[in-house]
């Protein structure tokens, strides 16, 4: 089944293997790379995010060859997308809709990391580069967000980078140099295309980067035992992990499944459901961008949504919005130091106690209230909400540190259980 490394390669591919190590690379990623035996459901996240990050790209380039990325034409140039060129609709539902699920697939494959204990030795790297990967997928998403030109697409724009103005002191130039202008406008239309199009080759460098990182400490599982550790010998080769099995062709196999199920989901609501009640394509984005008219109520699209709440929660301080700021970057930044802040003895959320239990689940349903939080108009009761939720949410990083170590954990077993 899977080649032996070993074994000289002979024909075309044995032309090709003297002059680049193709047959190498196939073994040592895929036919000869042992992983656990025991993965999930929740291992499907990781390939599903490729083929999203894939999808993006494609139908990225596909409306950059009709998109107009200035002031007067930008609205009109998407419309024109969307009723006269051939298919043209498709690839813009796809890429609007593709831009969500990018996201739900990343929070999903987030949250497997935190469930198994994916972040911790020896795997800080893997997951330093994929906290690297969620920002430059959340400045891409901003970027891209101001192209269609709409009424949402430049009022939020205009509200995230006023943002830059609270910094104190270099504020005021700081917010200009990024807009390039004193209010949203043209030029900066053009350079966030500009960075629109260039991120998502280098998101899909530092996937790279990520794949590599996890190849050299092979993959965790959901039982969070180093397979690497364990006794040696499977059924292909005597040196390997006994409990992990080909890459290739046993998940390479079993993520089709996961394609499958993404793809029917994904269709149904490209074509049936594109707008999503206003979470994927936001009402007032129908409209043009006019700089004289506010809309009733900006907020950002649902993705951003627990950092926009965490935001408002902040009370201004002598007037600056500074604190909020300061508060909505930290809730991001603070995955950096989260290899860090768990002392349990285990990874797997199978083995750990009570109390690592109820921490996470308290933070996940923090995150999807801050999310719905953020998309409504502030009110005091809201934002009170807000407040508390945006304070469990740091407890659960804060506090790791402390609960982690005293909780009550079981015995992880010796060999991954099925
Ligand atoms: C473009 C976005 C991303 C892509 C394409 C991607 C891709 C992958 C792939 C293919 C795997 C191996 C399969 C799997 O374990 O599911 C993986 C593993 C992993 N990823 Fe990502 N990833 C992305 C973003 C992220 C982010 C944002 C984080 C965390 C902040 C992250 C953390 C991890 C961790 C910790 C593992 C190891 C999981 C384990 O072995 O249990 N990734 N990633």
């Amino acid at each position: 089944m899977s080649a032996d490394t070993t074994t000289e390669t002979t024909g075309f591919l044995g032309w090709i293997d003297k002059r680049f190590p193709l047959t190498k690379v196939w073994n040592e990623h895929l036919a000869q790379y042992y992983a656990p035996k025991n993965m999930n459901f929740w291992y499907f996240f990781g390939s599903l995010s490729i083929l999203m990050l894939v999808i993006q790209i494609v139908t990225g380039i596909w409306l950059a060859m009709n998109y107009k990325p200035s002031a007067t034409d930008a609205f009109a140039s998407v419309e024109y997308i969307m009723r006269d060129v051939n298919w043209g609709w498709l690839i813009r539902y796809m890429h609007s809709t593709g831009a969500s699920f990018f996201f739900i697939v990343v929070y999903l494959h987030m949250f497997r990391a935190l469930l198994y204990g994916s972040y911790r030795k020896p795997r800080e790297l893997l997951w330093i580069f994929g906290v690297i990967i969620y920002l430059a997928m959340m400045a891409t998403a901003f970027f891209g967000y101001l192209l269609p030109w709409g009424q949402m697409s430049y009022w939020g724009a205009q509200v995230i980078v006023n943002l830059f103005a609270a910094v104190p002191g270099v504020g005021e130039e700081l917010s200009v140099w990024v807009r390039g202008d004193y209010v949203i406008s043209d030029i900066t239309l053009n350079r966030f295309f500009a960075f629109h199009f260039l991120l998502p080759f280098v998101i899909a460098a530092l996937v790279f980067l990520h794949i590599v990182a996890l190849h050299r400490v092979g993959s965790n599982n959901p039982d969070g035992v180093e397979i690497k550790y364990g006794p040696k010998g499977n059924r292909w080769d005597a040196n390997a992990p006994a409990d992990g099995i080909p890459f290739h062709p046993y998940y390479t196999v079993k993520d089709i499944v996961g394609v499958v199920v993404l793809l029917a989901l994904f269709a149904a609501v490209i074509f049936f459901w594109p707008t999503v009640g206003g979470l994927f394509l936001e009402g007032p984005n129908f409209q043009p961008a006019d700089p004289l008219k506010t809309p009733d109520h900006i907020a950002p699209v649902w993705y951003f949504t627990p950092f926009y709440a965490m935001l408002r929660a902040v009370p201004p301080m002598f007037g600056s919005q500074f604190p909020g700021v300061v508060v909505m970057f930290a809730a991001i930044l603070i995955l950096f130091f989260l290899p860090w802040l768990d002392r349990s003895p285990v990874k797997s959320v199978r083995y750990k106690g009570p109390l690592f239990k109820f921490a996470l689940g308290i933070f996940a349903v923090s995150f999807v209230v801050l999310a719905y939080l953020g998309l409504k108009p502030a009110d005091p009761l809201l934002t009170l909400f807000a407040q508390i939720f945006t304070a469990l949410y740091f407890a659960f990083f804060l506090l790791m540190p402390w609960y982690s170590k005293i909780d009550k954990t079981k015995p992880v077993p010796e060999r991954v259980t099925q």
